[in-house]
């Protein structure tokens, strides 16, 4: 097992309502990396699951008539299923209901209370149910006589209540060294700014225990309260480890995580209070939190009570799991909010999926099933045209794992289009199908070249498309076990002489309607 680990999380989703594209988002762009540091060696631990306590799914169980604990099993369950249908290559799915869950929250409360972190006192604002979140008077604007948050958007609602607080505004400072001994802790660049000036300005105590309601975690020293549900959720990132046991494998394989993607309305939360509540516990600080942009739907964020929600399953039965994946990562920059579009996605993968490297694999493997009784063939009259091919892979290995580790998704997927693309190009140039009787040696060559590309660019791709390229590779004889970033290193490593296994159809067009 090799030595290096990545941990490696998506948000933990509130399982108030069926998931969306918005959650699909988050849990392929995780994925993605998590594939793609197991292709490059490292031991991946990819975390995921829901986010099951607090007055919104208390309210929303009551609005369905149904017990808490029950409404969230049938909720849950979906999200469970939601990580089959995208092909996530989670390790874990962990539920904040689980008793592995509470032994870590209770154990993080207490150093809390230890550490003189936390005291009683009373809270009196604003409180968003929807974000369970807090909100100052000047983050708050009237529309016909209802508040809502300028921020989020959603209604909030008055609360007077005794309340346990965190000394958060003792570790403003704390902050900002961390920040700026770190300056690659928050990406985009832009968004670490958006923490920083926040956390300039300066930070109040935040209220972390609710009395008004009994959906959650009690307070170990007073049952009466129930600890805030966003100090209850990050712990998930902790509890999945088998924390407190700090003596334990996985924990010391794993934490501290090396990056929490998250979307960037819940920056705060993980940028601010997540490290303050660490740093306060005296546990040591994840290396990165990414916060990714929105997918929009009709311009807007989707929500329920916009009714614009889009059903990934939907699309996934319409264009498949491999294609919404593809799409999303091209087409949306990750660290911004991106339309999606039905035109789009279909242009999408016809252009790149189907005519570009589907199109790639059909010929050739075609061509070697006619001409060269479908066995691997042998590389013998090298030219120049086939090392500079076989060149630029192995030089831009360096730079796509830098862009992967920079979260540089849509230029790491530029970059191994174009690479399909002069790999197309290739084949096209030397015509191989003009050598078949003039130069067999040749045409050999220029065969095996670029079923080395073709390996190559599958290698590459698979974190994004896995069952295109897993099919694919699989042709080669190259078992999913075995693939491997560095091994594109070796320009001959597929064996001469092997069969192709057969393959079915990578990526049918889609016809458009317009
Ligand atoms: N439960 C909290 C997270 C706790 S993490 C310790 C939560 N859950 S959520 O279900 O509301 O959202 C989870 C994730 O989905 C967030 O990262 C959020 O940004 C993402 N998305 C929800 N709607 C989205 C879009 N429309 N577009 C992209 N992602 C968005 O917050």
């Amino acid at each position: 097992m090799s030595n290096k680990s990545f941990y490696i999380t998506t948000p933990i989703y509130y399982p108030s309502g069926k998931p969306h594209m918005g959650h699909a988002y988050s849990s392929i762009i995780a994925d993605i990396f998590a594939r793609f540091k197991r292709n490059d060696n490292f031991n991946v631990f990819f975390l995921t699951g829901t986010d099951e306590h607090g007055l919104k799914i208390q309210r929303e169980a009551e609005k369905n008539s149904k017990d808490p604990k029950l409404f969230c099993d049938e909720l849950s369950s979906k999200f469970k299923e939601l990580t089959n249908i995208l092909h996530l290559s989670n390790d874990d799915f962990i539920r904040t209901t689980e008793e592995r869950h509470f032994k870590s929250v209770i154990d993080i409360w207490t150093k809390l209370e230890e550490s003189k972190d936390i005291y009683l006192s009373k809270y009196k604002g604003w409180y968003s149910v929807s974000d369970e979140a807090y909100y100052d008077e000047d983050e708050i604007e009237n529309k016909n006589n209802i508040k809502y948050s300028k921020i989020s958007g959603s209604k909030v609602e008055w609360v007077e209540e005794e309340s346990y607080f965190f000394k958060l505004s003792s570790w403003q400072d704390k902050l900002l060294k961390f920040y700026n001994d770190n300056p690659k802790f928050i990406l985009p660049l832009s968004r670490r700014n958006e923490v920083v000036n926040f956390v300039k300005k300066g930070l109040k105590d935040l209220s972390v225990s609710r009395t008004s309601f009994n959906w959650g975690i009690p307070v170990p020293t007073n049952s009466k309260h129930l600890i805030y549900v966003w100090l209850d959720a990050l712990t998930n990132y902790l509890s999945a480890l088998n924390y407190p046991n700090t003596k334990d494998e996985k924990y010391k394989r794993f934490w501290p995580a090396n990056i929490h993607i998250i979307g960037k309305d819940i920056l705060r939360f993980h940028a601010i209070y997540w490290p303050a509540f660490l740093m306060a516990a005296n546990i040591p600080l994840p290396h990165r939190i990414y916060g990714h942009g929105w997918i929009l739907s009709d311009d807007k964020k989707m929500s329920k009570s916009l009714g614009n929600i889009l059903d990934p399953i939907e699309i996934i039965n319409n264009f498949g799991v491999d294609q919404l994946r593809y799409y999303l990562s091209k087409e949306v920059s990750l660290g911004n909010d991106g339309n999606i579009s039905f035109k789009n996605l279909t242009n999408c993968i016809n252009n790149d999926l189907a005519n570009n490297y589907g199109n790639l694999c059909q010929r050739v493997f075609a061509f070697i099933n006619k001409n060269c009784d479908s066995k691997i063939p042998s590389l013998n009259k090298i030219e120049k045209e086939d090392k500079k091919l076989n060149e630029e892979i192995v030089k831009s290995i360096s730079d796509l794992r830098n862009l992967i580790d920079n979260q540089e998704l849509n230029q790491y997927l530029k970059k191994v289009i174009n690479i399909s693309f002069n790999a197309n190009k290739y084949f096209n140039d030397q015509k191989p199908w003009s050598l078949k009787d003039k130069d067999p040696d040749r045409m050999n060559t220029i065969l095996y070249t670029i079923l080395n590309q073709i390996r190559s660019i599958s290698v590459l791709l698979n974190p994004i498309i896995p069952i295109a390229t897993e099919k694919v590779l699989k042709t080669l004889s190259i078992e999913k076990a075995n693939i491997n970033l560095e091994s594109l290193k070796n320009t001959e490593e597929l064996k001469p002489g092997i069969k192709l296994k057969k393959t079915d159809i990578l990526f049918k067009k889609i016809e458009n309607d317009n």
